[in-house]
C-alpha cells in the first residue's frame, strides 16, 4: 500500500501521487507536501510545512522539524556499518544499531545530498546539492562538498 494505514497524516498534507510513494509508520505534519517516489519509513517524523521533493528516502530514526526543505534524491542513513549477514545468516532487525538524525526547523537540504547518521543539521542551515554530510551542521550555516565543509556561516551561527 503506497500510504499505509498506520501513517499519521496532519491536516492539509499534499501527496501529489499517493500511488507512487511508500510511506509506513511515520508521522507527517500539517501542510507538508511530498513528491513522487519518496519513501518514509516507520518512526520517522516530518514536521509542519515541509517540502519533500521526489525520489528522497527518509529512514527510521530521522526527525525533520518544521519548514524543512528536502531536495530531490536526498538519502538519509541510519546504519553506520551495514552488513548483509551476521555469522553466515542474513542480518535482521536486532543485528544493527540505529543512529538518529535531527534536521531542525527551516533547514534546507540540496538535491542528491547524503546525510550520514547520528548528527544534527541546525536551524535554518543549508546543505549543498550533492553534499555528503558527515557531522553536525551549525544553525544557519551553508555547507557543501564531499565530505561537506563550511561554505559560509549563517547569521544565526555568528
Ligand atoms: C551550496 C549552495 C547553497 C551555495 O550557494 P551560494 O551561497 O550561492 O554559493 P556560491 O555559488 O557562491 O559558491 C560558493 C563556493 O561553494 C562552491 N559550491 C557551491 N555549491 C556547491 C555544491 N553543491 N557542492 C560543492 N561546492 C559547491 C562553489 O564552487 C564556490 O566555491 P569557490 O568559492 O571555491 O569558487 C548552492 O550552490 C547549492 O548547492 N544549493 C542547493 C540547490 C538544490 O539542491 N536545490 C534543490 C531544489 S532544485
Amino acid at each position: 500500500m503506497p500510504v499505509a494505514g498506520n501513517v499519521v497524516l496532519g491536516q492539509g498534507v499534499t501527496i501529489a501521487h499517493p500511488e507512487l510513494v511508500n510511506l509506513y509508520g511515520c508521522t507527517i505534519g500539517e501542510g507538508t507536501s511530498i513528491g513522487p517516489f519518496v519513501e518514509i519509513q516507520k518512526d520517522a517524523t516530518v514536521g509542519r510545512l515541509c517540502k519533500i521533493s521526489s525520489h528522497s528516502f527518509i529512514c527510521s530514526g530521522v526527525t525533520l522539524g518544521d519548514e524543512v526543505f528536502v531536495g530531490h534524491g536526498v538519502m538519509f542513513i541510519n546504519d553506520r556499518a551495514p552488513r548483509a549477514t551476521v555469522e553466515g545468516r542474513r542480518a535482521s532487525d536486532g543485528d544493527w544499531r540505529l543512529e538518529t538524525t535531527l534536521v531542525e526547523d527551516g533547514a534546507s537540504i540540496g538535491s542528491g545530498a547524503i546525510i550520514l547518521c547520528g548528527l544534527t543539521i541546525g536551524r535554518g542551515a543549508m546543505v549543498g546539492a550533492g553534499a555528503v554530510v558527515t557531522g553536525d551542521v551549525a544553525a544557519g550555516a551553508v555547507v557543501a562538498g564531499v565530505a561537506a565543509r563550511l561554505v559560509r556561516r549563517g547569521e544565526q551561527s555568528e
